[in-house]
């Protein structure tokens, strides 16, 4: 039995006395408990390490699929990242492997899938969580700004998709998850950033579909405002007025998106594909 919800009260209605909720309640035996969410699996997580000390969404991602029995290659671009990102798994005495690559080419998510293949003889999971801001308006765009924000948002989720699908094939099912922003559904003042996480959005419910067949699930996170070292440059100010604009009135944390990867990675999200999961203490709810 799993410890999830220790300590928590909780009324389930309609679970009383039916033959229904009886086996509902037996089928509590395929859960697993909690640190074996994702036992024997081996992912990746691209954009693993963090751009600035602290937590980043693709660090935190990394370390709760290996606390939950992951093998995780971590993969960025600048390795010394991804390498914090390591020992602090292996701190926590789990497994995982840093390694460098840019995902906006073709040739180095190959070699990534590859490295992942040829230590731990396979793949599972596939986070897709690299990406950058831009937070141009539209006249301030310049073409060079939205062809870099399209490579490393939008085409990277291609190429590194592309790469790691024979590989889930050959184990007969997958999961991969996309990081969207909730700029793709409400991204005043960041156009290509907008349209990038917008395109993602697009991406998975086509290649959810396409791959769909092959017991390989596709689907996306779209953070709200966490405060991970990505936006660390806006200031406290700026921090508090997000903070603030949450109805939930907590700041988000890398860990909030970490979670989430988790829960698509794993089985108990076993017939989700083609969704988007917003995780943004209800943002999206009171804005425009
Ligand atoms: N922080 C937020 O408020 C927020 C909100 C919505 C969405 N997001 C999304 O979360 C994801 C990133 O989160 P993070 O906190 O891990 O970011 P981060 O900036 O800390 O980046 C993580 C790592 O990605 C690496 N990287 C950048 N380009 C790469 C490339 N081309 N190939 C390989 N590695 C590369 C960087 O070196 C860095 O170490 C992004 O997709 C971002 O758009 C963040």
């Amino acid at each position: 039995m799993g410890e999830r919800l220790a300590g928590k009260i909780a009324i389930v209605t309609g679970a009383s006395r039916t033959r229904r909720a009886e086996g509902m309640i037996r089928t509590q035996e395929d859960s697993t408990p909690m640190g074996e969410r994702l036992a024997g699996k081996i992912a990746i997580v691209t954009g693993a390490g963090s751009r600035g000390p602290g937590m980043g969404n693709g660090k935190a991602a990394a370390i709760l699929m290996a606390r939950e029995g992951a093998r995780v290659l971590c993969v960025d671009a600048q390795k010394s990242n991804a390498d914090e990102t390591v020992a602090s798994i292996r701190a926590e005495k789990g497994e995982a492997l840093a390694f460098a690559a840019d995902v906006t080419h073709k040739a180095d998510c190959e070699a990534m899938v590859a490295e992942a293949v040829g230590r731990w003889g396979g793949l599972d999971i596939l986070h897709n969580n690299v990406g950058i801001e831009s937070r141009q308006t539209l006249m301030d765009t310049t073409e060079h700004e939205w062809d870099r924000v399209m490579a490393v948002d939008l085409k990277s989720m291609l190429l590194a998709t592309q790469a790691a699908v024979p590989a889930l094939e050959r184990r007969g099912a997958g999961a991969i998850t996309c990081v969207s922003s909730v700029a793709a559904l409400r991204g005043a003042g960041r156009t290509a950033y907008a349209a990038a996480k917008a395109g993602v959005l697009g991406f998975v419910v086509s290649v959810a579909i396409q791959l769909a067949p092959k017991a390989i699930r596709v689907n996306a996170i779209a953070p709200g405002t966490v405060w991970t070292p990505m936006v660390e440059d806006l200031g406290p100010e700026m921090r508090e007025r997000r903070r603030q604009a949450i109805p939930l009135g907590v700041e988000g944390t890398a860990w909030d998106i970490g979670w989430a990867a988790v829960y698509l990675a794993s089985a108990e999200a076993r017939w989700i594909t083609g969704q988007t999961l917003v995780v943004d203490g209800g943002l999206t709810l009171t804005t425009r």
